[in-house]
């Protein structure tokens, strides 16, 4: 996902915005660029990879000028290169660009077909192109913001100034998110609130439709058909969050090292401490009249959710049908307005997810969101908005969002049978009862494992495929612990049903291709014990990821086990969690990726 940052006032702000941009970084970009007017003149500053090296630049050509824009760009159409990076410039104007452009290949044939010569490969040229051609055709740089707006489709965050225009900054949003920020004699713009936060706390998101002309002194906000409309300042609380990584070395670790923490904070939102029970204020979704529940999200939120659907299946009775976003809405399912629709999603941003939810909406479905931003179109397109409360999380590899998803799935679930009358008030206080457990033995166990998974890491990261494997709430978290050692590490993983293994990918196991097994000692473990002796009787090697019974009772010999608390079924996959998190991590900086901005993947993909 691309990064915005736009400043407009009375002081110099090439080194502002370039620091605004590295609390964007989290969102996983491949170049940057700044763009400034001064003496009436624009220029810019442009570089590929990181932006130490687009400072670098600002350096040797420093760029002056109290207004300008900067972007970090995740490529969607053209090479990362330093031509292709953002801003885009068209005869004194300059654009940066969050989204794609969906008709940009139609605008680029006619401009070009009418002379128009083209610099980039890039979607987002056609934008300052149109531009530039409306302010030659004589309109004004308003008249020529909103023409422009009625003629390209697509998802867009977007910032512009002109050249001839140097006190102001326009904007415009239909998707990807974009926030004013408020100054004293300067304003700001920005992608969210940490973009922001080193400016004001101050800030006022613009919705769908809406554009803005900002200039030092404030800002005007209009909907599509250009009248002037109020949208709410609120007071951000990420401007309080210090986004660095205290005494960690990765955004991951720390937030890995968090988790006890921020899950307590989030069963301080859904449980009543003193009786033991789901505070049902919480719970703003009346489970007793629904029929059904569709739960749909991207990645490992999606994984969150398999979880969450075993738990409202078992605690509530309910039928649930869960599927990734990208196909959930394709599947044409049977909805009816009696069924209600979660999503989860830690950003709130995710294209797909977001679709989902409005096809979902559009079908009658009462919808509830799970998510770690509660300003996010998510969340403020759903009827009811259930808050995960992790902080923000750098990491673009998800951690403690996960295990705050299911910790507030955990509690809607069994919110959902006290109201169905499927958990009764003794079984709902002693599942309560175990999620409050959760904080003091994550810390345990995180302080306990960390040595042994480091040092499994280090076996781990000579290898080129793992297979994880898990039964009941392990499955999904098999499939977890797969995509995190993946996408961080580089290493091909995949999570399987345990019972799954003979029907194929035992073909697969030899002594090169570790096999790393996800078994509390619950229901299903002596079924999972002869699915590892099946694995061992062909030379596989064995993790084995169990707890103090387990180990007990399987005498297989392994290539390591990893001894965790025995714990109740509803907090196993919190718990059992860490172990695949820490080996992910270590794993991956022993191949010495970039862990907290992993190769081609973005915090949050904001196009379908
Ligand atoms: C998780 O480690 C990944 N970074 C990714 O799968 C992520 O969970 C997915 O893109 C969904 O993002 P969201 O939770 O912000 O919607």
């Amino acid at each position: 996902m691309c990064g915005i940052v736009g400043i407009v006032g009375d002081r110099a702000v090439s080194e502002r915005l370039v620091d605004a941009l590295k609390r964007l970084e989290y969102r996983g970009y491949d170049s940057a660029g700044v763009a400034t007017i001064h003496d009436g003149k624009l220029e810019r500053r442009r570089a590929e990879g990181k932006l130490v090296n687009l400072e670098t630049r600002l350096q040797a050509e420093p760029l002056a000028g109290n207004i300008g824009i900067a972007h970090t760009r995740w490529a969607t159409h053209g090479a990362p290169t330093e031509n292709n990076a953002h801003p885009h410039f068209t005869d004194g104007v300059a654009v940066v660009h969050n989204g794609i452009i969906e008709n940009f290949s139609e605008i680029k044939d006619e401009l070009g077909g009418a002379g128009a010569t083209f610099k980039t490969q890039t979607d987002t040229e056609v934008v300052a192109q149109l531009l530039a051609k409306y302010r030659r055709d004589g309109l004004g740089y308003r008249e020529a913001m909103q023409a422009m707006l009625r003629r390209v489709t697509g998802a867009y965050a977007l910032a512009v100034i002109f050249e001839d225009a140097p006190d102001t900054i326009m904007a415009a949003r239909s998707g990807p998110p974009l926030a004013v920020g408020y100054g004293k004699g300067e304003m700001f713009l920005g992608s969210d609130a940490i973009a922001l936060s080193p400016f004001t706390n101050e800030i006022t998101y613009l919705i769908d439709g809406d554009w803005a002309v900002l200039n030092r002194d404030g800002v005007e906000i209009l909907d599509h058909d250009g009248n002037r409309v109020e949208r709410p300042r609120q007071v951000s609380v990420a401007a309080a969050y210090m986004v660095d990584k205290g005494n960690h070395k990765h955004f991951m670790e720390k937030e890995i090292y968090e988790q006890p923490e921020v899950i307590s904070r989030a069963l301080g939102h859904y449980v009543d401490l003193i009786e033991n029970r789901i505070d049902l204020e919480a719970v703003s979704i009346d489970f007793a009249k629904v029929q059904s529940l569709a739960i749909s999200a991207c990645g490992t939120a999606y994984l969150a959710g398999l979880i969450g659907k075993y738990w409202f299946e078992r605690y509530a009775r309910l039928p649930v049908e869960a599927d990734v976003a990208s196909e959930f809405r394709y599947r044409d399912i049977p909805l009816s307005p009696q069924s209600a629709a979660l999503f989860i999603s830690q950003s709130g941003e995710t294209a797909d997810t977001l679709a989902s939810l409005r096809y979902c909406k559009d079908e009658g479905l009462q919808i509830g969101a799970v998510v770690n931003v509660r300003e996010s179109t998510i969340a403020r397109e759903s009827d009811a908005v259930f808050p995960i409360m992790a902080g923000p999380e750098i990491g673009v590899a998800s951690t403690k969002a996960f295990t705050c998803q299911l910790a507030v799935l955990a509690a809607l679930a069994i919110g959902a049978g006290r109201a169905r009358g499927t958990v009764s008030r003794q079984e709902e206080e002693r599942l309560v009862r175990h999620l409050t457990e959760m904080p003091r033995i994550m810390s345990s166990v995180l302080n306990s494992i960390q040595p042994k998974m480091e040092s499994l890491a280090r076996e781990l990261s000579k290898c080129r495929d793992v297979l994880y494997l898990g039964r009941g709430t392990s499955y999904p978290l098999a499939m977890e612990g797969a995509l995190k050692l993946k996408e961080i590490s580089y290493i091909h993983a995949e999570g399987y049903a345990a019972g799954e293994l003979k029907h194929g990918p035992i073909a697969l196991i030899d002594e090169n291709m570790p096999v790393i097994v996800i078994a509390p000692h619950d229901r299903f473990f002596e079924k999972t014990v002869s699915n590892m002796q099946e694995v061992a009787a062909r030379g596989g090697r064995i993790i084995f990821i169990t707890d103090e019974k387990g180990a007990a009772a399987s005498k297989l010999e392994t290539m390591s086990t990893i001894v965790l608390p025995v714990v109740d079924e509803i907090i196993a996959p919190m718990i059992f969690s860490l172990p695949i998190q820490l080996l992910a991590y270590h794993t991956a900086v022993f191949m010495g990726t970039d862990v907290d901005q992993p190769r081609n993947l973005a915090k949050s993909v904001t196009v379908e």
